[in-house]
């Protein structure tokens, strides 16, 4: 049987049909720029496997002011993967290793316009190849990337380590974006648990860092601080699960350390309401405010936020 065409030939011949490629993703895989291997290089950077179907190898030309004055590549993949590595090489000429360092998976993409999501994983490679590449001109003995952490997926031999980066560098929220960014996942799914556990922690994280107000002489909240957090708390971590089961939830008050709340729709007439107050509520009250918090029913159901006595 012979051998199928490559994409390039196919996409010549214009039988390929093609993702939903910008413009310049297209030039940079029919045209790519900086292709082949410097010779005596000053770093080099290799990532991927051919058993999971992408590889790139970086090689560096660095000067004595630490600028890269060249860039090159090979790359075993698809178009994706040959216009991220092209794109790479461009963003780095001209940069110095410190420049270099800060360069992103997103960088990559933007560069490009846009990449499929499905094929973001090739942005994430060409980020890796870089900072083998760096780390290799730092003095590392090896251009291989270095794989941190433990293995989640066996399929593509994927770290928690490398998931987490990913996560929280795109804000992912779904396995199936996970598998797209770095392939974990992609195969026989017995990861799948362990990738929503992952997002599930980084997502956790990244809402309280975003939650931290800004830091007030002598540490302590405001009672305005306070209030706001408790209404952010009670936003991104209790309402999405209480509507989820056709209930609702109110900030009716806040009094020094006292919260006062109502439950609305299902959760109203829930028998297991009292649960719901304290173990969910007042739980991640005290996780993302303050340990102090108590929280009550209101029970004479008023509706709107008093003004606070506290
Ligand atoms: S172990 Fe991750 S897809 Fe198989």
């Amino acid at each position: 049987m012979a051998a199928a065409p490559s994409d390039a030939a196919r996409a010549r011949k214009g039988i390929l049909r093609m993702w939903d490629y910008t413009d310049k993703v297209k030039d940079h895989f029919l045209n790519p720029r900086n292709t082949g291997e410097i010779e005596s290089p000053s770093a080099v950077g290799e990532v991927g496997s051919l058993a999971c179907g992408d590889a790139l190898k970086l090689t560096l030309k660095i000067d004595e002011n630490d600028r890269i004055v060249d860039a090159r590549f090979l790359t075993f993949g698809c178009a994706s993967a040959i216009a991220s590595s092209s794109a790479l090489t461009e963003i780095v000429k001209g940069m110095t290793v410190e420049e270099a360092e800060k360069v992103t998976n997103q960088d990559i993409a933007n560069y490009l316009g846009e990449l499929p999501e499905q094929k973001m994983h090739c942005s994430v490679m060409g980020r890796e190849a870089l900072e083998a590449a760096i780390a290799n001109y730092r003095g590392g003995d090896k251009t291989k990337r270095e794989i941190e952490g433990n293995i989640v997926c066996t399929c593509f031999g994927v770290t928690d380590k490398e998931i987490e980066r990913v996560v929280r560098e795109n804000d992912l929220t779904t396995v199936e974006q996970v598998t797209n960014y770095c392939k974990a996942g992609g195969g026989c799914g017995g990861c799948h648990g362990e990738i929503e556990k992952i997002i599930e922690r980084v997502q956790g994280e990244r809402v309280k860092e975003q939650m931290l107000p800004p830091p007030r002489k002598g540490g302590k909240l405001t009672m305005i601080q306070k209030i706001q957090l408790i209404q952010q708390t009670i936003n991104e971590q209790v309402r999405p699960a209480l509507r989820a089961h056709g209930g609702n939830i109110e900030l009716i008050d806040v009094e020094g350390d006292k919260v006062l709340i109502a439950f609305r729709g299902m959760c109203a007439q829930c028998k297991v309401s009292d649960f719901t107050m304290k173990d969910v509520v007042e739980a991640k009250l005290r996780e993302f405010v303050s340990p102090d918090l108590y929280v009550e029913e209101d029970t004479d159901g008023a509706g709107e936020m008093q003004e606070h006595k506290g």
